[in-house]
């Protein structure tokens, strides 16, 4: 039977149905023990996903902080999602509170590919816990310090190959990346960038920075997979078969060659092998997935700091200069700098803490989620909701860090737990707290040291001979990037080049 006249043709029992729905929303509503956080109004069914921005959202969240506080809740087609603004709120909720906040929510594009068995997206459950213990033993101090030459010496070849070529910065800084990230996990030397070692997790890390915004995938995540018209169900499989290729081709690679000098170590999955001598089918597949995530974590992250690094530095040759300083004082002309400097170099670290304030590399981290129903400061915070702290709006609070939009090293006035500070935000949250933190900071220490101490930074030109600035702006999605720049190196001294020439790639 249909209901006809003013209303289209509908059942009653759809009706009834909506009746349903509509009254169990009501009692949902008012079963609440607490308000909700405030924040934008929200439209039936879509909540705020017309509002949400798809461009640079922490900085329009951070508006959004303004008028509604530093706790907001935005509702994305029925989904809760709590914005943090502020380092108290994240710091009070994630690590004070972090048996119920060290979940992670199901991201769309994780459930449907094997993405979301890596512990770097998995829920807080003994996989993760498994993953984690193995990844964060090999990345201790003393675990990370195996590693330094190899990051010394491929730091140093990217500053002599920009020296000659300044166009060839941005993949030269993925390429180096890349190439330490996956010796020191598998073993295996990348020689060129096109190397599908490189080439597919980089491109498995650009998908999923693309696929893995809240606004990407959270509409369609109660359609079935064969809807017409849903390009994101099949940019799912593309994505699901790229990232099996990524994750088991260098596993494979060390497991075959084991035995040869191929395999060059030390290296973090052979140290995992002999940690854990008896590996089963499943126990594999914890490792694979573990290496995994480290492999994701190591790559873009530390490429999109090192890029903002070079920048900042055509922006203020001022910096340069006094950072110059102290390298020719504290190390001199007859040796480049080593990561062992850097308790000599307070003003290198705080050019370091400063690149990583003013652009994080994960602007609004990777979402955790509740475990169970919260109340914080008399709001309700529903189990299963989304966790998205604002890292950049944090540091860029202005009580926290004077005239914050400016580069300025001299504002920890060399107080090592300032720049601590700012680390303890841009390496994430209680247990979910970025286990690569202490290889991150070696490697970009030794690229800014070894870069000051060996080059002058200036702006590049264009066509007609003059010089263009950055704009400054940044890509969106997961790992923001500067968008491209032009750039000038020049060699400071006549050693610079003697002492570069003294590097060489391991099989040259
Ligand atoms: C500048 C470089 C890096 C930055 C800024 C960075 C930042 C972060 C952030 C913000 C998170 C999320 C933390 C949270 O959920 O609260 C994270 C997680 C993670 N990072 Fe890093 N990271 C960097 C380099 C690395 C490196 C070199 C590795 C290699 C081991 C790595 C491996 C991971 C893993 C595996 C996770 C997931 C942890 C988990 O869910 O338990 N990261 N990182």
């Amino acid at each position: 039977m249909f209901l006809t006249g003013a209303f289209p043709a509908i059942s009653v029992a759809t009706y009834c149905l909506l009746g349903v729905a509509l009254t169990l929303c009501f009692i949902f509503y008012f079963r609440r023990p607490g308000k909700l956080p405030p924040g934008p109004w929200r439209l039936p069914l879509l909540g705020n996903a017309h509002q949400l921005p798809s461009k640079t959202p922490w900085t329009v969240f951070g508006q959004w902080a303004k008028t509604y506080g530093n706790i907001i809740h935005v509702d994305l087609f029925g989904q809760s999602i709590i914005l943090v603004n502020s380092q108290k709120i994240a710091f009070d909720l994630m690590d004070k509170r972090s048996t119920n906040y060290s979940d992670r929510p199901i991201i769309p594009i994780a459930a449907m590919s094997q993405v979301g068995d890596t512990f770097a997206l998995q829920s807080y459950n003994d996989s993760w816990r498994r993953q984690r213990k193995m990844i964060a033993q090999e990345f201790t101090a003393a675990g990370v310090s195996r590693f330094q030459s190899l990051q010394e010496r491929e730091w140093r070849l990217q500053v002599k190959r920009i020296l000659h070529n300044p166009d060839t910065i941005f993949s030269e800084i993925k390429l180096r990346a890349g190439v330490i990230a996956i010796r020191a996990l598998y073993g295996y030397y990348v020689r060129t960038p096109n190397d599908p070692m490189l080439s597919n997790p980089i491109e498995v890390i650009r998908e999923f920075s693309r696929l893995s915004t809240p606004q990407t995938g959270l509409a369609f995540r109660f359609l079935p997979r064969w809807t017409p018209g849903v390009t994101f169900f099949k940019e799912a499989l593309d994505y699901e078969r790229l990232h099996v290729a990524a994750t088991v081709a260098p596993y494979e690679w060390c497991k075959t060659n084991l035995e040869t000098p191929k395999v060059l170590v030390p290296n973090v999955c052979c140290d995992i092998w002999e940690k854990n001598s008896v590996l089963d089918q499943d126990g594999h597949k914890q490792v694979y997935n573990a290496l995994s995530s480290a492999l994701g974590g190591g790559l873009d992250s530390n490429a999109s700091s090192a890029l903002t690094f070079f920048m900042t530095m055509i922006l203020h040759p001022e910096v340069q200069q006094k950072a110059q300083m102290e390298l020719d004082t504290i190390i001199g002309f007859d040796r480049l700098p080593d990561i062992n400097d850097q308790s000599r170099l307070p003003y290198v670290r705080a050019v370091l803490a400063e690149t990583l304030r003013f652009m994080p590399p994960i602007p609004l981290c990777i979402p955790h989620a509740l475990k169970e129903d919260d109340i914080y400061e008399g709001y309700f915070l529903p189990k299963g909701a989304w966790v998205i702290p604002n890292i950049w709006n944090m540091l860029r609070d202005p009580i926290v860090y004077s005239d914050p939009m400016t580069f300025n090293p001299d504002r920890y006035k060399g107080d090592d737990k300032a720049m601590e500070q700012v680390k303890n935000l841009v390496f994430g949250f209680g247990r979910r707290g970025c286990p690569g933190r202490l290889f991150a900071e070696n490697s970009l220490f030794v690229l800014i040291a070894t870069t000051l101490a060996t080059c002058n930074i200036s702006p590049g030109l264009d066509e007609n001979g003059k010089q263009v600035l950055p704009n400054g702006n940044y890509t969106s999605g997961t790992i923001s990037f500067p968008e491209p720049f032009k750039i000038t190196i020049n060699p400071r001294s006549t050693n610079t080049d003697a002492l570069l020439a003294e590097v060489h790639e391991l099989y040259e």
